[in-house]
């Protein structure tokens, strides 16, 4: 069976980490077929929409959708990411945001004195509602007097579905959860995902559980990294400790990540977490690791065991004997650690 992959290279240095992802999967020689969509800020300016109005048809004729990275300095960030990844995320209703924050041999950790064997952690992120469910609005624009809400909302399917999620992922690891709450300061939202988080947590007596309020999770990812195995977290929870954990795993060019419908059948959007990049873009100097590893994700999700295995041995391999891009402490460009990967899978 060909896989179909939609191939949405986007904004900034999105299409320069996504051409190497794409060389690295082309040199694996699967049947894979990449329909490339053109979507994103340019498409704004020239059609008025960052993505046409049937975009969310087109991305279900596939099996998987690897983006590069939106938002451009010409449009209004809520613009921008509304128009395309958030939208995406909520209309395929991917609500896991799967993300490994793994230190690779040969990437400098910015933690003294730790080492690949101290990190070694996986968020799941809940990825449809909590904070990032655009229900809100302004008044009063303008005035003194101007207001503006913004609701965060707690389903108990949405929190027990990512929970269970978490679950599953920690009893095929080493068996830890640490849910990030905050229910202490927050009275509603935070206290139900605690509740349903004891609930499920009977249910999976192989898995240690802990709640952690997130602030002192964000301390303990610096202080003591290797004490933490899956941790699950709310939208923005999990936005703001996957930052700190792409630092902790070598930076931001290092992140990979996984949106996921788990048990649906519909497609899965993988992407680097580091963003468009702005500042660096059309240099050739991004770190394409990111891009790389949320292919590694992608062929994961499209049933490719070992063609994942293999893709990330080729980036481990890379990462530890070079070339690394500037970010890691090297020299190389985006095309040449690309080729690197690839070279070693041809
Ligand atoms: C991420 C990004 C997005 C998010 C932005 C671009 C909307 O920061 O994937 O982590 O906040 O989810
Ligand atoms: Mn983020």
């Amino acid at each position: 069976m060909t896989h179909r992959v939609a191939l949405l290279p986007g904004d900034g240095v999105g299409p320069e980490v996504i051409a190497e992802a794409r060389r690295a999967v082309d040199a694996l020689g699967l049947s894979l077929e990449w329909t490339e969509l053109p979507w994103g800020s340019a498409h704004l300016h020239a059609h008025g929409r960052m993505m046409p109005a049937d975009a969310l048809e087109t991305l279900e004729t596939h099996d998987a959708i690897l983006m590069g990275a939106i938002g451009d300095p010409s449009v209004p960030d809520h613009i921008s990411l509304w128009g395309v990844v958030l939208e995406i995320r909520q209309r395929l209703d991917l609500w896991a945001n799967v993300r490994p924050a793994r230190l690779l041999e040969g990437v400098p950790c910015p933690l003294a004195g730790r080492t690949p064997t101290d990190v070694d952690m996986l968020f799941v992120r809940e990825n449809t509602e909590g904070e990032y469910s655009g229900i809100g609005g302004r008044a009063h624009q303008g005035l003194a007097s101007e207001v503006a809400v913004e609701s965060s909302v707690f389903t108990r399917q949405g929190v027990e579905r990512v929970l269970r999620y978490a679950f599953e992922l920690a009893a095929g690891r080493r068996g830890v959860l640490t849910s990030a709450t905050k229910s202490n300061a927050s009275r509603y939202g935070y206290v139900l995902w605690d509740e349903v988080a004891d609930e499920v947590a009977a249910e999976y007596t192989g898995v240690r559980y802990e709640r952690v309020l997130v602030d002192a999770l964000a301390a303990r990812m610096v202080r003591d990294p290797a004490g933490l195995d899956v941790v699950v977290a709310s939208n923005l929870f999990g936005d703001i400790l996957t930052d700190l954990a792409a630092a902790i795993q070598g930076g931001m060019g290092m992140a990979a990540s996984a949106n996921l419908a788990p048990g649906s059948g519909r497609p899965g959007l993988f992407e680097p977490v580091h963003g468009s990049a702005p500042d660096i873009a059309g240099r050739g100097v991004a770190n394409p690791a990111g891009a790389i590893w949320s292919a590694v994700l992608m062929l994961e999700h499209l049933g490719e065991t070992g063609a994942a295995r293999t893709l990330l041995t080729a980036l481990e391999d890379v990462c530890r004997e070079g070339p690394r891009t500037r970010d890691l402490g090297g020299s190389a460009g985006t095309a040449e650690v690309g080729e690197a990967v690839a070279a070693r899978l041809r």
